[in-house]
């Protein structure tokens, strides 16, 4: 029987009923259903609309289902949604005070109490989650702060780069996506319950009790907004979606450091996958599936703003829609980031690979310049010189740190024999000693301020 069967003359069709139901996904929101329940029932107690006595008996008939539920004993199932299902099966269980639990509340702002309920608890998940593969990255920067590997542009070589460097781009990007849950979790810890179907309620209510039982940092100001609110939703999901953007760029990484061609890094083989005919093949489907469940949870974004789009003021049944792009997306965001955290942490770096790459396609071109610049040569002029010298090493197949320094006399007299080791990719990433930059020092300095900003969280 329907919650609202009451007006109707007959039953719901079986297709009619099944195209409605929201049982089959949003029975996830159970627990914070439960605790919504009770949080609400505990209040009508205490504003002495229900009884001490029925409200004992909600309160205990709420805590069975919660263990039944939890224990396997209660299957949910044969209800509309999971709001119908456990206000029936409380009634069925205490009779009439469990009747009485629906006063003063609708499934509107039930519902909406519920999902930001779940929402709040998803949010601490992801923040876990994006403090372990920071701190993750942070070891990874450590080990790496000894080594030099070739920085790109363009995925052309451009500038040797300090592998701690490597790392702490990616933690500056996650420790961005923590600080966005942070703020998008305080945004969204606000409370609905009590605005009922939309106008509010004439019941003596004090939501302030209910809001301290349920842990939200502030009450709805707004009944209409609060029962079609999803911004929250919204917000996580675009969130969500950016640590995916950054996830999905650190997996392209890893392919690609991981080829043959490049061979910087290997992925251990717990985390690798072979061939059904290639019998030599060892490929990255994890890092490539990651990148490829990005587009998922973008096509999620596009369903949520879409489904609050145009919607007229207050409650719509479009509001159903937000649930399922909002779950898919936290299974498929903590998934992702479980299981790149887990390779990340057994990737090997090859580091004299890494070196011998760092010093290829001419990548110290820049120190050269630099060193003219040193020389009281203005940049645009240096970067003239040194350009005709790059068209030698091309011309006589020589790298530029093999050039002696006679050849680099063909260029510019201003050169000394300090400029043999200055094109050195270690010099090179050496002498970048700006905040930030990939000397040594400088990383070290990245690395502390990384692990700084990760304790406030
Ligand atoms: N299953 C509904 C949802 O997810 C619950 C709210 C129903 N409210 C209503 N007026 N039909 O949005």
């Amino acid at each position: 029987m329907k919650l609202w069967q009451g007006r109707f003359a007959s039953p719901m069709s079986a297709d009619a009923d099944a195209f409605n139901e929201s049982l089959s996904f949003d029975k996830k929101l159970y627990r914070a259903d439960i605790t919504a329940s009770k949080a609400h029932a505990e209040m009508l107690g205490k504003c002495s609309i229900l009884s001490d006595e029925d409200c004992t008996k909600i309160q205990n008939g709420l805590d069975a289902i919660l263990a039944d539920i939890e224990s396997g004993t209660l299957e949910i199932q044969g209800a509309e949604d999971i709001h119908s299902f456990v206000e029936g099966e409380l009634v069925s269980r205490i009779g009439d005070a469990g009747k009485r639990l629906h006063t003063a509340r609708s499934r509107n702002d039930q519902v909406a109490t519920d999902f930001r309920l779940y929402f709040l608890n998803s949010c601490d998940r992801a923040a876990e989650l994006l403090k372990n593969i920071i701190s993750v990255l942070v070891s990874r920067a450590r080990e790496g702060v000894k080594y030099v590997m070739p920085g790109f542009t363009h995925l052309r070589k451009a500038q040797p780069i300090n592998a701690g460097q490597y790392f702490n781009a990616y933690s500056e990007m996650f420790l961005r996506d923590l600080d966005r849950f942070h703020t998008l979790k305080k945004r969204g810890s606000v409370m609905p319950l009590g605005s009922a179907a939309l106008a509010g309620t004439p019941y003596p209510i004090d939501r302030e009790i209910t809001r301290k039982l349920l842990g939200f940092e502030a009450i709805s100001q707004n009944s209409l907004d609060a029962v079609s609110d999803r911004d929250f939703a919204a917000e996580y999901i675009f969130a969500a979606s950016l640590v995916m953007a950054h996830l999905s760029r650190l997996c392209e990484d890893t392919i690609l450091y991981t080829s043959e061609e490049f061979g910087y890094w290997n992925i251990p083989d717990e985390y690798s996958t072979g061939s059904s005919i290639m019998p030599q093949k060892k490929n990255p489907d994890l890092p490539e599936l990651v990148r490829g469940k990005t587009g998922r949870v973008y096509g999620h974004l596009t369903s949520i703003l879409t489904v609050i789009k145009g919607l007229p003021l207050a409650y719509n049944k479009d509001l159903q829609e937000d649930k399922e792009c909002f779950f898919d997306t936290e299974t498929t965001l903590f998934s992702c980031l479980s299981i790149y955290t887990a390779l990340l942490e057994k990737i090997t770096l090859n580091v004299n690979a890494m070196y011998e790459a760092a010093g290829g396609g001419y990548s110290t071109a820049t120190d050269v310049a630099d060193y003219l610049v040193g020389k009281g040569v203005p940049f645009r002029d240096a970067h003239a010189i040194t350009g005709k010298l790059v068209r030698y090493c091309i011309e006589n197949d020589k790298p530029l740190f093999a050039l002696t320094l006679d050849e680099f006399h063909g260029a510019s007299e201003l050169f000394c024999e300090d400029i043999l080791q200055a094109v050195t990719p270690r010099a090179s990433a050496e002498a970048r000693n700006s905040v930030g930059g990939a000397s040594k020092q400088a990383v070290r300095k990245a690395i502390n301020s990384i692990v700084y900003r990760l304790k406030r969280y």
